[in-house]
């Protein structure tokens, strides 16, 4: 009889690396010692028995060694922030991997471009860690980071190995740096650095994950570059329960289509919901 996909795996967090004050990062793996065999912008539901479950991210590239994954985890209510105190060894329960992830091999050949805000790098670090390390089936990468404040940077180590690398263009920049912070990056939000990078017209995909705020400015300056909609990819977050799309807790609708985010999404091609008010 197959097993009800409501039923979470048995999994053990084999190592916790804390980040930031909020933010965590978790490596997991299936206690059944299968890999998850997720794509790049995919996400796993959490759990953690008698408090419930939380949709996150897989922040790891399907190319990391071994056979376990990563999430990072802010701690923002029931489920992250019991997560935020469990220890190595302990068990929580992973469905998944669940929705669609980024077209990684519609871009194969492409300039991507890589646009993250806060969070949003941790779902971009997996498609990003992707074509890093099967570098030579993408063009041109370049990765814009915005966060709001130095100390809320997330994958700093990882990061410093980005900019050392000459085959790639890093460039980051905060919202503001307190009196006193050592920041030698660029200041302002992430809008800020969109008109500075060259574009080659015919061949860029932008990818896109951050914060709902940033989506409207930062598609207003892809507009001004002339990228089109088509070749905007963008990952939602919604409120999510099932995962499946049997329940309709992530539905959005537009005037003659619906979407499950969970299930047609997270990841969307930007022409396909630009007529979505509730989508962004
Ligand atoms: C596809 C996807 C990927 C995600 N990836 C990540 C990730 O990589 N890392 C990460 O940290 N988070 C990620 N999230 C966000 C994460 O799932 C949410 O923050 C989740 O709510 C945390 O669960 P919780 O039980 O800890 O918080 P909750 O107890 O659910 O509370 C979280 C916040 O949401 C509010 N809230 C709860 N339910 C509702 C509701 N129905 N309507 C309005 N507000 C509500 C609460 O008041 C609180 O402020 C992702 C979400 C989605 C959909
Ligand atoms: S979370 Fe249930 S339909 Fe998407």
């Amino acid at each position: 009889m197959n097993k009800t996909p409501y039923l979470p795996e048995d999994a053990t967090i084999l190592k916790i690396t804390p980040m930031t004050e909020r933010e965590t990062l978790f490596e997991i793996e299936l206690e059944n010692g299968n890999t998850l065999g997720h794509q790049p912008g995919q996400f796993v539901e959490v759990s953690v028995p008698g408090v419930g479950e939380a949709p996150i991210s897989i922040s790891s590239s399907p190319t990391k060694d071994g056979n376990s994954f990563e999430l990072c985890v802010r701690a923002v209510g029931n489920v992250t922030n019991i997560l935020h105190g469990l220890k190595e060894g302990d068990n929580i329960g992973i469905r998944g991997p669940y929705g669609t992830g980024f077209p990684v091999d519609e871009l194969k050949g492409k300039d991507v471009l890589f646009i993250a805000g806060g969070l949003g790098i941790a779902p971009l670090r997996s498609f990003i860690n992707y074509a890093l390390d099967k570098r030579d089936e993408f063009a041109n990468v370049k990765i814009l980071y915005g966060c709001r404040e130095p100390c809320e940077l997330l994958y700093e180590e990882e990061i410093d190995g980005w900019k050392e690398r000459d085959d790639i263009e890093y460039l980051e920049t905060v919202d503001r740096c307190p009196e006193g912070v050592c920041w030698e990056g660029n200041i302002g939000v992430i809008t800020t650095l969109i008109p500075g990078i060259d574009i080659d017209l015919e061949n860029t995909y932008a990818v896109i994950c951050g914060p709902p705020i940033m989506y409207k400015f930062v598609l207003m300056e892809l507009d001004k570059k002339n990228i089109p909609d088509e070749r905007i990819i963008l990952s939602l977050e919604r409120h999510m329960k099932c995962g499946l799309g049997k329940c309709g807790h992530c539905q959005i609708n537009g005037s003659n289509a619906e979407y499950y985010v969970c299930q047609d999404g997270p990841v969307f091609n930007y022409a396909d919901i630009k007529g979505f008010e509730e989508a962004l």
